[in-house]
């Protein structure tokens, strides 16, 4: 696949881009914020508006708009491209074999979930055994309109009739194989969701991309999900998100709880802004998808241990993205669904109007975990909160936080100031004092190459070896293209430094090359004279003799270079 990337330079601007998901400080040339790939108080994240590149101090990751959208949104390149084009109209990349295969995969596999769902529509109100599943499904209070709204079907009890049906239809075995809903044996073929209810999963554009199947029968798992294919992965898919869309737009909140079940029965009792994880903790693929469409996040748990725990998790990970989500306990043994089906929406309404923001979910927790009475404790304790207030970088968020710690601890406002000030001012990263004079040179060199002629190779040789691999990518050969991340980490660190020098470049460098030949003469000097001792005390003068020319040799130069230097 062969990647415009001039014209994504030229046509897409990255400090626009970022800032949907970072919000950007003008600082001189360039932008700071704090970095979303690791936890930081100072903003150390940087992005040249002028070489369309970013790049973190803190934690070293830099690239440009592709790599960012990368590692934010956890997408492969690919997808990336395809985001882009429709939002530029532009055509980025070239599509090769590679690329058409894939598509046709996708495409093949979401058309025969179509035909599998009318399949299993049918199933559910024309066959005998379906009316058995239509049935239960009333049984757990769904009405009809929400059956119908989620495309609920039924397995169907034969061995393989959908996949016969599918056959008939001229669909090709190995692709059927692909979406996982037949399962291949030495037995035969079998139809993976026989026997089971079935929730068709339908992505934000509204392709069926895999299938949840309830077993009636309690001697069988519960539930049972596609198979992860190009189109599906559990930990980037919400059920109920083409459904939930516009009401997330509207309402700007999302309410995350955690079965099938739950989530059919929130939208049916009004809370259509409704998605739920497929048997997974919520990840930071689910968090980052929300985030550009809802501003309040709720999560919605079961009372009981592991639904605490989940909480705890969730809480965790939300903090980490800079959020404070709303948590909702629900009473021991309760979900949304058992709650809704016993009619018992307004319990469920007042949990989640009462329901507790992240940070003070934590206090609760951490005071259970920690006795507050003794100062192990409160050490013990606040270092916890800490860390996880340190993220939260909105101010009256940030304040709010705050003034709930003091309250809940008895801590003063002041006092749990002073405590969390202490580390801010040990955080500051102080940019200049990172760079060392071999990353100054080569942030030059790839800047203005024609230095190169004035660096000698015995100098050149002390520099690291990716030091060197960038010179020489970048400089020397200028061929760019495989670079290792240690490369490409250092790459994009110097071509922001590189951005700082403007007329003074020549005294820059030669200050700089001056530094490290001093220090190399000295190094030399030190292990001559070390040679030196060690000849002496084996009683070989004329090593010694040849030694001691080879150190006037090196306090020449030295001379010379504080000439140099005085000049
Ligand atoms: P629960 O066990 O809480 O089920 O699993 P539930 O939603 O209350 O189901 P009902 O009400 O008995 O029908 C929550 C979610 O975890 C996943 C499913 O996505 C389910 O909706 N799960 C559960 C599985 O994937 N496999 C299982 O065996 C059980
Ligand atoms: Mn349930």
């Amino acid at each position: 696949m062969k990647i415009n990337r001039e014209l994504i330079k030229e046509k897409i601007n990255i400090v626009e881009y970022i800032s949907r998901y970072v919000s950007l400080n003008k600082r001189g040339k360039n932008y700071v914020g704090l970095c979303p790939f690791h936890q930081e108080k100072t903003p150390s994240f940087t992005v040249s508006e002028n070489k369309q590149i970013f790049y973190c101090f803190g934690c070293h990751i830099g690239g440009d708009i592709l790599e960012f959208l990368k590692r934010y949104l956890k997408l492969d390149y690919l997808q990336i491209l395809e985001i882009l084009e429709k939002e530029t109209g532009l055509k980025l990349f070239d599509r090769d074999k590679e690329y058409d295969k894939k598509l046709k995969e996708a495409r093949k596999i979401t058309e025969i979930n179509k035909r599998a769902t009318v399949f299993f529509i049918n199933n559910l109100y024309k066959t005998s055994d379906g009316a058995k599943a239509l049935n239960y499904l009333k049984n757990r209070n769904l009405t009809i309109e929400t059956i119908k709204r989620f495309y609920l079907g039924y397995g169907g009890a034969d061995w393989d009739r959908l996949y016969r049906t599918l056959i008939s239809e001229n669909f090709d075995r190995k692709d059927i194989e692909k979406t996982g809903l037949i399962s291949v044996s030495s037995g035969g073929v079998r139809d993976f969701f026989r026997n089971r209810v079935i929730f068709p999963i339908v992505n934000i554009k509204g392709e069926i991309i895999a299938f949840g199947g309830r077993s009636l029968d309690s001697s069988l798992p519960k539930y049972v999900n596609s198979q992860e294919t190009i189109v599906f992965s559990k930990r980037n898919t919400l059920y109920g998100i083409n459904i939930a869309k516009e009401n997330l737009e509207r309402s700007k909140r999302v309410y995350i709880v955690e079965g099938y079940m739950d989530c059919l029965m929130m939208h049916q009792a009004g809370f259509n802004n409704t998605v739920a994880t497929l048997g997974t903790a919520i990840t930071e693929e689910h968090i980052k998808f929300l985030k550009p469409l809802v501003e309040v996040f709720y999560l919605i748990y079961d009372g009981d241990v592991a639904g605490k725990k989940a909480a705890l998790r969730g809480v965790e990970l939300f903090l980490n993205l800079g959020i404070n989500p709303h948590i909702v306990i629900l009473p021991e043994g309760e979900d949304p669904d058992s709650l809704i089906a016993k009619g018992l929406e307004s319990e469920l309404k007042n949990a989640i109007d009462s329901a507790k923001n992240g940070i003070d979910f934590l206090i609760n927790f951490y005071k259970m975990l920690y006795s507050l009475s003794s100062v192990t404790g409160q050490r013990a304790f606040i270092l916890q909160i800490k860390k996880h207030i340190e993220n939260i970088t909105n101010p009256l968020e940030r304040a709010l936080l705050i003034r709930s710690v003091s309250e809940q601890t008895g801590f003063t406002k002041e006092e749990i100031l002073d405590i969390f000030q202490i580390k801010e001012k040990s955080d500051i990263i102080n940019l200049e004092v990172n760079n060392t004079p071999e990353d100054t040179i080569t942030a030059i060199l790839i800047k203005n190459p024609e230095y190169i002629t004035q660096i000698e190779n015995e100098i050149l040789a002390n520099f690291s070896k990716e030091h060197i691999s960038v010179i020489d990518k970048f400089v020397t050969s200028k061929k760019t293209d495989d670079l290792s991340d240690v490369e490409s980490q250092l790459y994009y660190r110097l071509t922001i430094l590189s951005d700082s020098f403007d007329e003074n470049t020549n005294k820059i460098f030669f200050d700089n090359l001056i530094f490290l030949k001093k220090r190399h003469y000295e190094r030399i000097n030190e292990e001559l004279t070390n040679k030196i001792k060690i000849a002496e005390k084996s009683g070989d003068f004329t090593r010694v003799k040849e030694l001691l020319r080879k150190k006037d040799e090196i306090k020449n130069k030295q001379k010379e270079l504080l000439k140099l230097r005085s000049n």
